[in-house]
């Protein structure tokens, strides 16, 4: 799923959480310097990593919420992964400034307090950082699909019309290459077969895959989380671990025109 935050089809989070990752990291190493040396110097440096680390973090959220809510697959384990993500950063950043503000408002402040804060901000920013991972590598978020011969892959808006929809731009698919329609709140691929065409919901019944991010070949499309394969054209299990089919629908082709049946 290419993110909706991205730059060329290079994902900005992910370049972005380098920045308070390191220096939340360091605030941490710092603070332990000036603890065991005894030096000003390491606790005022602290300081202003805190500050570039609560900058950083909150200008890395932005991309990271856009494609919290438009390029992870709803309904999928992967959106609450992506909450839970989301949910451990914000507390990361909330101990960094409490952090922050009681070494900043508190004239005898412990320095075992603030150790022990931010050593559970450094904790909570690796599960994070492992709950991110997890949904690129795993999940792809963020990943910018391709097909043979170079196929771009291609997501589309749409409106129906009494029950049905005209498919603009099917004709650049090319045999085994699918595109994500977005209809009136749904998510259906329309897929391109050597034998005509086909559509089917972009969901996985599994876990919530994006079933327009996986692979077509021969009349079965097979998602790219768990590997779940479906027959395009009557929704049927090929092979699991999803136990149950895909909803599809009726397509039409006329005067050149391909049209999507919703009802
Ligand atoms: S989400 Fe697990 S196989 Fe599709």
């Amino acid at each position: 799923m290419r993110s909706k935050a991205s730059v060329k089809g290079h994902s900005l989070h992910p370049m972005l959480v380098s920045f308070p990752i390191a220096f939340f990291t360091a605030t941490l190493v710092f603070d332990v310097l000036g603890y065991f040396t005894g030096k000003i110097f390491y606790n005022s440096m602290a300081v202003v990593l805190i500050i570039a680390g609560i900058i950083s973090a909150l200008i890395a959220a932005v991309p990271g919420f856009i494609d919290f809510l438009y390029t992870v697959p709803p309904k999928s384990s992967g959106k609450k992964r992506a909450a839970k993500h989301g949910i451990i950063n914000v507390c990361v950043l909330l101990i960094f400034a409490a952090s922050l503000v009681y070494r900043s408002n508190t004239p005898d402040a412990s320095m075992n307090v603030i150790l022990l804060l931010e050593t559970a901000g450094v904790v909570l920013l690796v599960i994070a950082g492992w709950m991110g991972g997890t949904l690129v590598a795993r999940n792809q978020v963020g990943v910018d699909h391709r097909y043979a011969d170079a196929g771009k892959w291609k997501e589309v808006y749409l409106n129906a019309e009494n029950g049905r929809v005209e498919i603009a731009g099917y004709g650049h698919l090319k045999t085994g290459q699918m595109m994500l329609v977005h209809v009136d709140g749904r998510r259906i691929v329309v897929a391109r077969m050597e034998d005509g065409f086909a559509a089917f919901a972009d969901h996985c019944p599994h876990r919530g895959g994006s079933l327009a991010g996986g692979a077509l070949i021969c009349g079965t499309v097979q998602c790219p989380w768990h590997g779940s394969q479906f027959l395009v054209n009557t929704g049927a299990v090929k092979a699991g671990p999803a136990t149950t089919g895909i909803p599809v629908y009726p397509l039409q082709l006329s005067n050149g025109k391909l049209w999507l049946q919703l009802a």
